[in-house]
């Protein structure tokens, strides 16, 4: 038998082997947070889950476009208000632009409010010379350069549950109280982008919806209704600490199934995708839709097992495979992949990470990406798919609301020389508010031509 056909529960995880968990050195400790989290409301409904996967069935069949994005790895320090409104705002500009300038619905689904656990290639980093236990995400050790900061602590696991739950708990009130209300889409332009040729462009696009809107009121169209006055947002993260997500997973007491309740959308990372591994178990059972991250060296009947195990009724709108190829990759490994994918009649969401096998160390040291890089893997998404008759339902950044200068290009074209001025990730290189608005006109531009 093999092991993914004995029966699912949310502990079966443990039967399998699984990689990328802390050593934690109080397993006494770690057991008390998980049983105490598992009583705790869950931070997501079942409800909204199955809205997410019916959105995003849509856009596995080309009828809406999923935008998913936010910091690679977020911060408790940053867990405040101004940064979660910059990060949301973007997120909504980005999505104004797609939908208004690129004719498709978006659907909105941020990297936020739970995105605290890192996997790492190596147990230790160089910090300043130093060699360290590597960090692994808020939620397990701090990013402080000194040995005793990296010892995996399980209260930042019970910390981590309580930022998400304030994230959300903005993000709600953000995106359902009127901030996010379309008669508001001029002020979602950031001070320090609103006179770069991004703002400018961004703008131009405000104003004619602005006066859609207002012709839409002069002639007795109603405007003060929930899908001007509200956005639909959810959130997602790479599901890594299994022990988190076994406590958070909850049966679902309306329409019964197993949901994994700390965010809407679940990723599995390039680095624990093993078939037999503990996250494809645990993944495989709950009915999020869930993602699967594909790295270069992929092999196409691993992926097919994968696709098998983990979506084995084929539903559309339940797997996404983020592809994270390279720009240098992807002509070459893209195609076969989608070829056997559409040959095997698989409903899946194509989405594209452009950041993670594009990165570079810059001569001061300092991880980044540059943005034609980025672009260029985005665009040979695109036309990849058009050429081989399948569908770019998605795009996959990491990216803040904030002025950063951590990957280098843009319409202002930061250099390598420019990094350390404002490099404020514990983790990958973000795109800035700016740069990331350039993605979205960009990628609005090759869908409606
Ligand atoms: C990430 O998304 O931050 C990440 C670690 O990606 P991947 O698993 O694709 O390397
Ligand atoms: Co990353």
């Amino acid at each position: 038998m093999s092991p993914q056909s004995a029966p699912w529960t949310k502990s079966s995880w443990q039967q399998h082997p699984v990689l990328q968990q802390p050593n934690w050195p109080d397993k006494a400790a770690l057991n008390q947070v998980l049983g105490d989290l598992s009583n705790r409301p869950p931070l997501v409904f079942a409800g909204e889950i199955r809205a997410l996967k019916d959105l995003l069935a849509k856009a596995s069949q080309g009828e809406a476009f999923l935008i998913q994005g936010g910091d690679c790895s977020e911060d408790f320090s940053q867990v405040t208000a101004p940064k979660i409104r910059e990060t949301l705002k973007v997120l909504l500009q980005m999505a104004v632009v797609l939908t208004y300038a690129g004719g498709k619905p978006v659907v909105k689904l941020g990297r936020i409010a739970g995105q605290f656990a890192k996997p790492r290639s190596a147990d230790t980093e160089m910090v300043n010379g130093v060699e360290l236990p590597s960090y692994r995400g808020d939620m397990v050790n701090s990013a402080e350069p000194i040995a005793a900061a990296r010892i995996p602590d399980p209260n930042r696991i019970r910390e981590g549950y309580y930022m998400a739950a304030s994230t959300l708990n903005l993000l709600r009130a953000f995106t359902r109280g009127g901030f996010a209300s379309l008669q508001r889409v001029h002020a979602w332009n950031q001070e320090f982008v609103a006179q770069s040729p991004m703002g400018r462009s961004y703008d131009r696009v405000a104003k004619q919806l602005s006066q859609a809107m207002q012709f839409m009121e002069t002639i007795g169209i109603p405007t003060d209704i929930p899908q001007i006055r509200q956005a639909q947002f959810f959130t997602s993260h790479e599901a890594l600490l299994l022990g988190y997500e076994e406590a958070m997973t909850r049966e679902d007491s309306t329409g019964g199934g197993w949901y994994d309740c700390s965010a809407h959308m679940l990723w599995i990372g390039e680095r624990t995708r093993q078939i037999d591994g503990a996250h494809v178990e645990f993944l495989r059972g709950v009915n999020n839709p869930i993602g699967v991250k594909i790295g270069p060296d992929y092999d196409l009947e691993n992926v097919k097992q994968l696709i098998e195990t983990l979506n084995p009724e084929n539903e559309a709108g339940r797997l996404t495979l983020i592809t994270r190829l390279g720009m240098k990759n992807i002509e070459k490994v893209l195609p076969p992949l989608l070829r056997e994918a559409k040959r095997e009649g698989y409903n899946i969401v194509w989405s594209c990470d452009p950041m993670h096998a594009n990165t570079y160390t810059a001569p001061s040291g300092l991880k980044s990406r540059s943005f034609n890089d980025i672009l260029s893997e985005i665009t040979c998404f695109f036309e990849t798919h058009w050429s081989e008759g399948t569908i770019p339902g998605g795009i996959h950044l990491e990216m803040t609301g904030e002025n950063v200068t951590e990957c280098t290009g843009g319409a202002r074209n930061i250099i390598d020389e420019d990094l350390a001025n404002n490099y404020l990730t514990t983790c990958d290189p973000r795109l800035n508010a700016e740069q990331s608005l350039e993605v979205a006109f960009q990628i609005a531009e090759m869908i409606r031509s």
